[in-house]
């Protein structure tokens, strides 16, 4: 029932703070866009990459309070270094924009130059700042390592050599947040309303880049038990190649939603961000960000973030140890490596199951996808047959698209 009082409503806003105290919005509507907008037509114009472009989507909506536009030098390299920001408060992961050294010629500090999607303008920017950086370092100190096969390396080291840092102002947002997944697509200000309008004072918030199994829905709801209501959160932008496609990813979610979860404590949403895998440190990002998005509570189990064998199987929850819980402002729940045990008839950890590795039931994704290629239903034990469907159907379409592409 959304029946609350206009004050109660606001009391629940507050529950939970965002990161820096205030939620940002660097959005521009009416006359002033409008006139910013054919500013930006005689600027010089600088195309934005994937990740940018989500970066944008998530600075202009408030999702990475407190920034209000990519990262100046002596943040930067503070958060590289000590994971902070220049005003000593907690962040983890740079937020640059990278041009390369050609089209840095010409930028100079206290400029504007308008930021684009091919071609299209979306937002301008008054450059603070032009600086070079050190890509090792910031391979060494964010990703753990310098190895070109970790996808965070890669697209780093392939990124341009010059960074520029300043506010941003949006007049339009990307292409994506339109066309995929809009009615899934809240804002953290839409978030903190809908979580309000519930009656949801405890929130946790779910990260994810795979589609829903078994293990997620036992992790999910289990923290459910002690909270009032569950954001499920799909990332849905850039990821690695092999990664299953987002659209396929929110599919498997929607197959199981209506059956399996109540509606009255489960709320679904789109997460816009990119994939870094930098593990522990994304781990820290991915939950400062649900705090904007309004949750009190932050779900993070097994190499969270993680891709190959870079990080320790809990590192993503370790690294929280580092930092008062007064300055990550959200509650980490650190969940153990779960899966099927057939004796138990349930999902356990070696935590809560006494039976050995017989009885054990685990996938690993390569074995998954080899499944799924032979066009095989995956066990039901890890995952629900009717997220198998989506799979299977998913699988499918991508290879006669393949095909016809080829
Ligand atoms: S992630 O890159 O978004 O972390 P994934 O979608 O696989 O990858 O994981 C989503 C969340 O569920 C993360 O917090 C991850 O640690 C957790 N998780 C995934 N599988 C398991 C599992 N079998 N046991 C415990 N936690 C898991």
């Amino acid at each position: 029932m959304e029946n609350e009082t206009t004050t109660n409503t606001i009391a629940l806003l507050d529950i939970s703070p965002p990161h820096g105290g205030q939620l940002v919005n660097r959005m521009l509507r009416g006359q002033m866009r409008q006139a910013v907008q054919e500013r930006a037509e005689t600027l010089k114009k600088i195309n934005l990459s994937p990740m940018n472009l989500s970066d944008l989507e998530l600075i202009a909506t408030g999702a990475m309070s407190p920034l209000s536009g990519f990262m100046g030098q002596t943040d930067y390299e503070r958060v590289v270094k000590e994971m902070r920001l220049s005003n000593n408060l907690l962040w983890s992961i740079p937020v640059t924009l990278a041009i390369s050294s050609e089209d840095a010629v010409g930028i100079e500090t206290d400029q504007e130059v308008a930021l684009c999607e091919n071609g299209h303008v979306l937002a301008i920017m008054e450059i603070a700042e032009k600086y070079v950086y050190d890509k090792e370092q910031e391979a060494e100190l964010v990703y753990g390592t310098k190895d070109e096969a970790h996808p965070g390396v890669a697209r780093l080291n392939k990124q341009g050599d010059v960074l520029l840092g300043g506010d941003i102002w949006v007049v339009d947002l990307p292409a994506a947040a339109k066309s995929e997944f809009p009615e899934l697509r809240h804002s953290p200000a839409q978030t903190r309303r809908m979580f309000a309008r519930r009656g949801w004072r405890r929130i946790v918030g779910f990260q994810t880049r795979n589609p829903i199994h078994r293990a997620h829905e036992y992790i999910q709801k289990a923290a459910l038990e002690i909270v009032d209501g569950l954001f499920l959160h799909p990332l849905v932008g850039e990821t690695k190649a092999d990664d299953i496609p987002a659209d396929v990813r929110i599919a498997s979610y929607e197959a199981i939603l209506r059956d399996y979860y109540p509606a009255e404590s489960v709320l679904l949403g789109v997460f816009p961000a990119a994939m870094r895998y930098a593990g522990p440190r994304e781990a820290i990002f991915h939950a400062l960000l649900r705090k904007n998005y309004g949750c009190t509570h932050f779900i993070v189990g097994r190499d969270h973030a993680g891709v190959g064998n870079y990080y320790g199987t809990y590192d993503a929850q370790q690294i929280f140890n580092d930092f008062t819980r007064e300055e990550v402002g959200i509650e980490i729940l650190p969940f153990d490596y779960t899966f099927f045990c057939r004796k138990c008839g349930m999902v356990v950890s070696s935590k809560t199951c006494p039976h050995g590795r017989e009885d054990w039931i685990y996938l690993s994704g390569t074995q998954v996808r080899e499944m799924l290629e032979r066009g095989e239903m995956l066990p039901p034990e890890f995952t629900r047959p009717e997220v198998s469907k989506v799979l299977l159907d998913g699988i499918k379409n991508n290879n006669e698209v393949d095909k016809s592409d080829g």
